[in-house]
Parts: C-alpha cells; structure tokens; sequence
C-alpha cells in the first residue's frame, strides 16, 4: 500500500461531518506549490486558492484583475502540493456572473485544468442560476457572502458588512438560499459576529469566517497575512503567528552583507 493511499482525504462530505460533531474547520489560502506543501504538512483541513492572489502574488490593489488562466495556473501549482486537504478554487471576477452556461464553463475549466476538489464563488439571489448549473454538473460549491471583495467598487469600501437590519436580513436568506442549492459551505467575511453566528445556527452546511468572529464553523485567513509577510495590512481580525517580512529582510540583507565582504561562500561551501 503506498504513502499516499494511507491519507485520510478530506472532502466536502468531511466537512459536513466536521460541522456535525462540533469540530471547528481549519482553511487558509494558497498560491504556489511549495506553500501548499508546508500548509498541508500542518495538517489544514480545507486550501483555498483564493482570487486574493490577484493582491498578494500579483500586486494588484484588488480581486477584479487575476484571469481565469491565471488561477488554472495557480490552482495547477497547489494541487501537486497537497496530500490531504480539500483544495477550494475561486473562479475570479467576470466569469460567473453574466450567464449561468459560462458560469459553468468557467467551473469545468478550473476542475479539469486546474484540478481543483470545489469552486468558491461570491454573491447569493444575484447568482442563483450560475449555483444552480454548477451544482446540476456535480461540482461542489462553496459561497461566499459578507464583504465580498470582487465587489468593492459597489461598496466603495472595505468595511464590515450587514451592520444594518435590512442588509443583515439579505445576508441569512442568501445563505440559507446557498444551502438549498446544494453549495457544500460558505464563507462569511467580515460581518458583526453574532449575526455570523445566526447564520451558522441556521444552517447545516459549515460557515468559514473571516473577520466573522469566534461562532463560525471554522476559520479562513490569507497565509501571506497569518505569517507576516504583508506589513502594511493589519485588519481586527488578524492574528499574526509569525513575522516573517522582517525574518525575510533580516536574512536578506546578512546574505548581501556576506556577499560583499567575501565571506559567502566559504571554503566549506565551495567544491
Ligand atoms: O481570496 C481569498 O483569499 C478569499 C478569502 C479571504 C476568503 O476569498
């Protein structure tokens, strides 16, 4: 029996599970072959390739940029990494929201090509029909409501979301909408958390939070962010478990200093 087969591999069906017996859901993102490596080495439960590639490995300032082509590449990448976790795709802005056939083009393109184990795409009501096909297709979905970065310039801003009753109340029959469309879970961003938590009392599909308090199923934050690697973006929410922006520099620049006094490479280093 190989390594391989010896995994227990987690699946969308898992997750339920997971929701079911109280157990909290571990996701973070990444981008890249060896990240996802080391991710699925600390033993995440779900890997969310998320279109906050277009930020973080790119350097736009927003979601709308990245290309389908470019996250069937990223996507590609990941999945040669990852033994154990399910590994969530984003299909990005303006693939999905025109037409429910292209919708679904865009869904099959990122399983087939990119290998992806479940899409995740952003909105509720606006996107039923898009949900819908994909689902009827046997791809598992996974939404995305709260603040909703592909729509930034709508909101103009990216603060918490559903503070007032009447977006709140859209907010819980989206995602109970979501539910009945068969998405497998969803993901609430930055929203007040004791509406998270109605939302996840009222579901049973899992709710993954970010910036959505303590209540939700489990727990989604960007890698780049969770390490230190982005100085510059310091939300609430965000816990910090490493600073590697100045671990990176620091050894950066005693490799230069090592360089440029001759000491690097030492007879030890060379052949
Ligand atoms: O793109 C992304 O990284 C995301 C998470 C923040 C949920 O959608």
């Amino acid at each position: 029996m190989s390594v391989h087969s010896e995994i227990k591999k987690i699946t969308t069906e898992t997750l339920r599970k997971m929701k079911f017996d109280g157990e909290k859901i571990s996701m973070l993102t990444a981008y890249d072959f060896t990240t996802a490596k080391m991710v699925d080495a600390g033993g995440v439960d779900a890997v969310l390739i998320g279109d906050s590639a277009s930020n973080v490995m790119a350097g736009y300032e927003t979601t709308l940029p990245i290309t389908l082509d470019q996250m069937i590449y990223h996507t590609q990448c990941v999945v040669r990494g990852i033994d154990r976790a399910l590994v969530v795709a984003d299909l990005p802005f303006g693939t999905y929201q025109s037409n429910p056939e292209k919708a679904l083009e865009s869904a099959v393109r990122m399983m087939k090509e990119g290998g992806a184990h479940a899409i995740k795409i952003e909105g509720g009501k606006e996107i039923e029909e898009s949900i819908r096909k994909i689902v009827n297709a046997g791809i598992p979905v996974m939404g995305h409501l709260g603040l909703t970065p592909q729509s930034i310039y709508q909101f103009g801003t990216y603060k918490v979301r559903a503070k007032e009753d009447a977006e709140a109340e859209k907010l819980l029959s989206d995602a109970k909408l979501l539910e009945e469309l068969g998405c497998f879970g969803v993901v609430l961003e930055k929203i007040p958390a004791a509406l998270a938590q109605k939302v996840s009392e009222s579901l049973s599909i899992p709710t993954i939070g970010i910036g959505a308090g303590s209540h939700c199923d489990g727990q989604v934050l960007v890698y780049h962010d969770m390490v230190g690697m982005n100085q510059g973006f310091s939300p609430k929410f965000l816990r910090r478990y490493l600073d590697l922006y100045s671990e990176i520099t620091g050894a950066v620049s005693q490799y230069v200093k090592d360089v440029k006094n001759a000491d690097f490479p030492n007879n030890q280093e060379s052949y």
